[in-house]
């Protein structure tokens, strides 16, 4: 499954925006607070409404009013998000809608709604449609044969207003693009890696995925040297060949029962624990971690990867987001580096702008003098340096 494309309205500082045709690699590049954490952060907002209800994912965020782009307070927070599934033997294309709004302090879902189109022609049939906690969902949604008037409701009563339909129902394999949906929603993940957080050894414990933060790294790197040699051998030699000298990285047990990684210099005998080695050392080695990831996150959010890292390495760290997309995850990335674009191409590159306070997002295979300067080969970091990126840079 993956995301093909993004609505919002009023979300923060998108007060009406849509991105269509999204690749397996999207990087959002822009200045300051135009908002490219706030668009990972509206995955991170479903999500939090899944795991509890909109009340708290709104808090959590400052409440409804913090939420709402500034001046429209009286109106509602739309996200709808289009994704491919296959269903009953076919890819289709499936739309799920959200409308959020607050009354007396009390966030409702004004409606949620998954549609998808039953056959080629004809318009998309709701399977799912709810309005402040009462509604349907098809149980039958794959018996694409059957006429709409054959296909099983079951009405249902949410236990309150806030509550996402697909938090019950897409516990349920019959509700499968419910169900299909929550998982994606579910497995999102993003990274935003802090280096201070990663160094220090971690009390011994189990961890397959790397956290946001990459705290639990050398749980990690010990779960893969344990679990998937192979990987782990393949992740050495990556290091082996990007950071100059590391020859080895071990996950050890100490005496204490803590988990520490060591990083062996070829020129040294006594390896380096993860506090002594360099910045860029530790997070080259936490990227691998992340992006060999042997079931990968649906989709990967990652927070200005370019920081500590040398600039050539770029290019290949975005080969690697590449291979990551292929395995079935696809990639957001915010970047301020023009090194990391000019390994990108065109469809792959969006820039955010802010106007009177709302930002919109350029995309930049959609300007043709781009598309014919990349096709000439001039590079997109050096393109976005020179102003190609109408309104991206600050003035
Ligand atoms: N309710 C709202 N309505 C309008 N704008 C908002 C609202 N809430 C936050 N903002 C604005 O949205 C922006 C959030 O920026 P965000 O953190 O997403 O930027 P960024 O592109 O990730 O920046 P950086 O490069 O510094 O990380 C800020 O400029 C903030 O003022
Ligand atoms: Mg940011």
């Amino acid at each position: 499954m993956r995301i093909e494309s993004i609505k919002l309205k009023n979300y923060k500082v998108f007060q009406d925006i849509e991105l269509n045709d999204l690749p397996d690699l999207a990087i959002f590049v822009g200045a300051n607070g135009v908002g490219k954490t706030t668009l990972f952060d509206a995955f991170g907002f479903l999500s939090d409404c899944l795991k509890n209800n909109v009340r708290q994912a709104l808090s959590k965020r400052g409440g409804f009013k913090e939420v709402i782009s500034r001046g429209h307070q009286k109106e509602m927070i739309e996200i709808e998000l289009q994704f491919k599934l296959i269903i009953a033997g076919k890819n289709r294309l499936v739309t799920y809608r959200l409308e959020i709004g607050e009354e007396n302090g009390r966030p409702f879902i004004q409606r949620e709604i998954l549609r998808y189109k039953r056959g080629a022609y004809g318009s998309p049939y709701h399977f799912l449609d709810f309005s402040l906690g009462t509604g349907y969902a098809i149980t039958n949604e794959e018996d694409f044969d059957q006429p709409d008037e054959k296909l099983a409701r079951e009405e249902q009563k949410l236990g309150s207003p806030d509550i996402l339909a697909i938090k019950g129902l897409g516990q349920f394999e019959k509700f499968k693009a419910a169900s299909a949906f929550r998982s994606f929603i579910e497995n999102w993940h993003v990274s935003d890696f802090h280096i201070s957080d990663a160094r220090p050894s971690r009390e011994a414990g189990y961890a397959e995925h790397l956290n946001q933060t990459g705290e639990n790294l050398s749980l990690v790197a010990q779960y893969i040297f344990e679990n998937h040699r192979q990987l782990f051998e393949e992740i050495l030699k990556k290091m082996k060949q990007r950071v100059p000298g590391i020859k080895n990285v071990v996950a050890e047990s100490t005496v204490d029962g803590r988990i520490v990684l060591r990083f062996q210099d070829g020129s040294f005998k006594d390896p380096f624990i993860a506090n002594y080695v360099s910045d860029g050392t530790i997070k080259m080695f936490a990227y691998l971690i992340l992006l060999n990831d042997p079931s990968p996150h649906p989709l990967l959010c990652i927070e200005e990867p370019e920081n500590q890292l040398y600039p050539s390495i770029l290019i290949e760290l975005l080969e690697e987001f590449r291979l990551y997309a292929k395995k079935g995850g696809q990639v957001f990335v915010s970047s301020h580096s023009p090194d990391l674009l000019n390994g990108a191409r065109p469809e792959e590159v969006y820039w955010l702008v802010k106007k009177e306070g709302y930002s919109k997002i350029e995309r930049a295979s959609d300007h043709p003098g781009i598309r014919e300067l990349y096709a000439e080969g001039d590079k997109l970091g050096y393109l976005w340096k020179e102003n190609y990126f109408i309104g991206s840079n600050p003035q």
